[in-house]
């Protein structure tokens, strides 16, 4: 692997000796003392790019490469950003385009990427474990940049660090998910994370979709919005995935939206100072009504911004560690 350029470096802290892991793999896997060590990078690396705007140099000479075998909007190109906000360069693989199409395992893939000196590759895949997997075949570490339904972890932590930027700390506050727990990666990325740092989470949405099993690891199951709203200080509103669903959960959209989505009437009866959070991408009229995504309570554009800070943050810490 290439060293790290230094230039830039001395603008920050640098990484602490806590910090060990070769790869991101999860949330569950990591201490609340880890957790707050990225927390702390992405604030620190925040501020020293004026707000994710500005360059720094302390990944000069790394190779970061975005493999993704699923859509997305936020998290490739804040992946994209991230690494070359930090100077690195990028590899951009997109498997519609690729050579899997003729028969190419992912491994062979992978290990041929790898053999283009990337340092780090980033991978989203459909299928869970399939980051888990790479990381056991190829060298350069790995980020899991979603699994199918299992783990997001930087989605959890740029969705924490939104929270404490707002709030100060997260111990002691009730931060309720609310949709389609069953199927989302983001729930159990946020699960894990909010418990290490001390959050009462609820999950909620019809039965269907949030099993009562959770409350095993210790989290609150709810199916009524309008039961658990005035104790919340945080919504974290889940889009329906209907792309993993084999049958339909529930009658109908409306139905569901009058059930469970944000809107005027609700905020009405929710805590002054309540944080509207969705890890997108939003369906407008589904979870949330226009007027809450836009409103002065939504940060769902703080946690976009966050989301590079959070990536900065994790590729610096994983590329001292390869
Ligand atoms: N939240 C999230 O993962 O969005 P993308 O699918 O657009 O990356």
């Amino acid at each position: 692997m290439a060293e790290p350029s230094t230039e830039g470096a001395s603008q920050i802290s640098p990484v602490p000796d806590n910090w060990t892991k070769r790869h991101l793999l999860g949330l569950e896997d990591l201490s609340a003392e880890e957790i707050n060590t990225v927390l702390d990078t992405a604030a620190e690396l925040k501020e020293a790019t004026g707000g994710c705007k500005d360059k720094l140099s302390v990944l000069s000479g790394l190779t970061i490469s975005n493999m993704f075998f699923e859509n997305s909007t936020r998290t490739r190109n804040s992946f994209s950003l991230a690494a070359r906000r930090l100077g690195a360069d990028t590899v951009e693989f997109s498997a519609g385009t690729s050579s899997l199409s003729k028969g190419e395992t992912l491994i062979d893939t992978a290990k041929t990427i790898e053999a283009m000196n990337v340092d780090i590759m980033v991978v989203r895949h459909h299928t869970p474990g399939t980051p888990h997997m790479l990381s056991q075949n190829v060298d350069c570490g790995i980020v899991n940049a979603g699994d199918g339904p299992h783990e997001h972890p930087t989605q959890g932590l740029l969705d924490i660090l939104t929270i404490r930027e707002h709030r100060g700390s997260l111990e002691g506050k009730t931060v309720a998910l609310v949709g389609d727990i069953t199927h989302s990666r983001t729930a159990r990325s946020n699960i894990w994370g909010l418990k290490k740092l001390g959050a009462h989470v609820i999950v909620c949405g019809p039965s269907t979709l949030v099993s009562k099993h959770w409350e095993d690891y210790g989290v609150e199951v709810s199916y009524s919005l309008d039961d658990i709203l005035p104790r919340c200080d945080v919504l974290n509103l889940l889009r329906i995935q209907f792309e993993r669903q084999y049958t339909r959960p529930f009658p109908s959209i409306r139905e569901y939206a009058l059930l469970y989505a944000m809107n005027k009437t609700r905020m009405a009866r929710a805590k002054d100072d309540i944080l509207i959070t969705a890890p997108g991408p939003i369906n407008r009229g589904v979870e949330i009504t226009p007027d809450v995504a836009d409103g002065p309570h939504s940060v769902i554009l703080n946690q976009v911004t966050n989301g590079i800070a959070i990536r900065m943050a994790v590729l610096r810490l994983l590329a001292s560690q390869q």
